[in-house]
């Protein structure tokens, strides 16, 4: 090789320089995805002088370039038909290498070797992202809730990647940190279900929100739950119907009452009249006479068919 350089390729055989980003490339779930890596092309080359390749980890080949074509035979079966490199671009040291339809497993570190006389090679760090789905949030035991109860609002959100970062706030958007618990299960699939819950004291009204951020796509999405209208409003209508039932039953025992008054007084009369009449019966023959006319009114009173 070195005789070579020195006799027939001189212009080739200089160190060269491969150009990754020193930072990890993201790549969204089923999305494609381009790992860049450029290397300082010589100063006159043919593609016929140039081998180039892509590995991730050791005997996984991704993709592969020598003597002037695109050699697959031994790439390995998950990147068949998945890969692309930009053989436009190839002569002006571009060698990045497209991905189609990126799934959890494409994670890794991908080397990029060139070999073009002298030979170099870079590593680029593939992450993947999914977005979570918005979450939704619900109210454990909504019914007969009053402010002063303890209880649970659960969160949850699916199909994100990687884990996600949860954050509770209230209404005035103050940060709820107390009292959260939070699980994080992956799916066969590595995808992760989250599930968050907070024990809050329910306030007169309040509302809770949940956040999920994803911190490599730094991106959030919400979801807020008010705790006044709908679970609060049931006690509220209970207290209406019971002050109802209350007047209902009040103004019943005043009719009671005024019917009883009624009766009693009835009553009351009757005894008095018929305590009189013992009397008159218990007074002798003076007393007689005078009662006659008595008697005989109330009787006229009492039914007036008689009279006619
Ligand atoms: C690559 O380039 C460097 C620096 O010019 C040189 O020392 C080395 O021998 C070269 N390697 C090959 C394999 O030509
Ligand atoms: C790759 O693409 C070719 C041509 O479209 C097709 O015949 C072949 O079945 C594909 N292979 C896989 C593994 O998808
Ligand atoms: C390589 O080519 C691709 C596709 O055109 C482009 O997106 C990328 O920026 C190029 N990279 C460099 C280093 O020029
Ligand atoms: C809430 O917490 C997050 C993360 O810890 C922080 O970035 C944010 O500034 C906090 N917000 C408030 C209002 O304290
Ligand atoms: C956390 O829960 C405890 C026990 O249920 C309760 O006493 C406390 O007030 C709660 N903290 C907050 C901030 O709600």
């Amino acid at each position: 090789m070195d005789v070579l350089c020195f006799f027939l390729l001189l212009p080739l055989c200089r160190s060269i320089e491969v150009i990754v980003p020193d930072v990890p490339v993201t790549g969204i779930l089923d999305e494609d995805v381009i790992l860049p890596c450029s290397f300082s092309p010589p100063d006159r080359f043919s593609l016929q002088d140039l081998s180039l390749f892509w590995e991730i980890t050791k005997l996984q080949q991704v993709h592969s370039f020598t003597k002037g074509q695109e050699q697959l035979e031994k790439q390995d079966p998950k990147f068949i038909n998945r890969t692309e490199l930009f053989l436009g671009q190839l002569l002006q040291g571009n060698m990045s290498l497209l991905l189609h339809k990126v799934s959890l497993s494409d994670e890794g570190i991908y080397t990029c070797f060139v070999n073009v006389g002298n030979s170099s090679s870079a590593a680029v760090s593939l992450q993947v992202a999914a977005s979570y789905t918005k979450p939704t949030l619900h109210l454990e035991s909504s019914e007969g809730l009053k402010p002063g109860d303890q209880v649970i609002v659960t969160c949850h959100t699916y199909h994100g990647y990687p884990q996600a970062v949860i954050l509770w706030q209230d209404g005035s958007g103050k940060n709820l940190t107390e009292n959260v618990t939070t699980s994080q299960v992956a799916n066969e699939e590595g995808l992760f279900h989250v599930q968050s819950s907070i024990h809050v004291t329910l306030e007169t009204s309040d509302t809770y929100t949940c956040l999920v951020y994803n911190p490599l796509l730094q991106v959030a999405t919400h979801a807020s739950l008010s705790v006044t209208g709908q679970h609060l409003s049931f006690p509220l209508v209970a207290v209406w119907v019971t002050i109802g039932l209350c007047a209902c039953l009040l103004g019943l025992l005043v009719a009671l009452a005024c019917v009883c008054r009624k009766q009693l007084k009835q009553t009351c009369e009757e005894e008095q009249e018929e305590a009189a009449s013992n009397e008159e019966h218990e007074e002798n023959g003076e007393l007689k006479t005078a009662m006659q006319p008595l008697k005989a009114s109330s009787a006229e009173g009492d039914d007036p068919t008689t009279v006619e």
